[in-house]
């Protein structure tokens, strides 16, 4: 029997979904946080960067593990990229674009997010 693997941008929050507060993203530099719908989950991270936030699949394109397995963390320690725990995979915050490790050139899975009041909710999603 087979099993059908949704790929977690199919169960993003609805549009307006309230996912983080905004001072809990800004003061964490990188939030993770978790979606569930019945026996689905998606872990997603909400990175703040400058003025932006950015919403990004937490799962990393070489081994396709969550980056923080260790302990929450996301930055590496200079503080200027995302890293994958399980192999260091280095990200640019503000594209998600991996700049060394085993998947050099690949890239995060961004989703559409904005700010309302306090709040980082998730935006519409192209679908073109
Ligand atoms: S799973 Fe992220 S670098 Fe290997």
């Amino acid at each position: 029997m087979s099993s059908i693997k949704l790929h977690p941008l199919d169960m993003l929050p609805e549009p307006g979904s309230r996912m983080a507060k905004i001072d809990a993203v800004q003061e964490a530099r990188a939030l993770g946080i978790e979606v569930r719908d019945g026996d689905r989950e998606a872990r997603l991270i909400l990175v703040a960067h400058g003025d932006n936030i950015i919403g990004y699949v937490n799962r990393c394109p070489h081994a396709r593990a969550p980056l923080d397995w260790v302990g929450g963390k996301f930055f590496d320690p200079s503080g200027a990229y995302l890293r994958c725990a399980l192999h260091g995979a280095l990200f640019r915050p503000d594209d998600g674009h991996c700049l060394s490790g085993p998947c050099a050139g690949d890239a995060l899975w961004a989703f559409p997010v904005k700010v309302v009041g306090q709040y980082v909710v998730a935006d519409k999603r192209d679908t073109s």
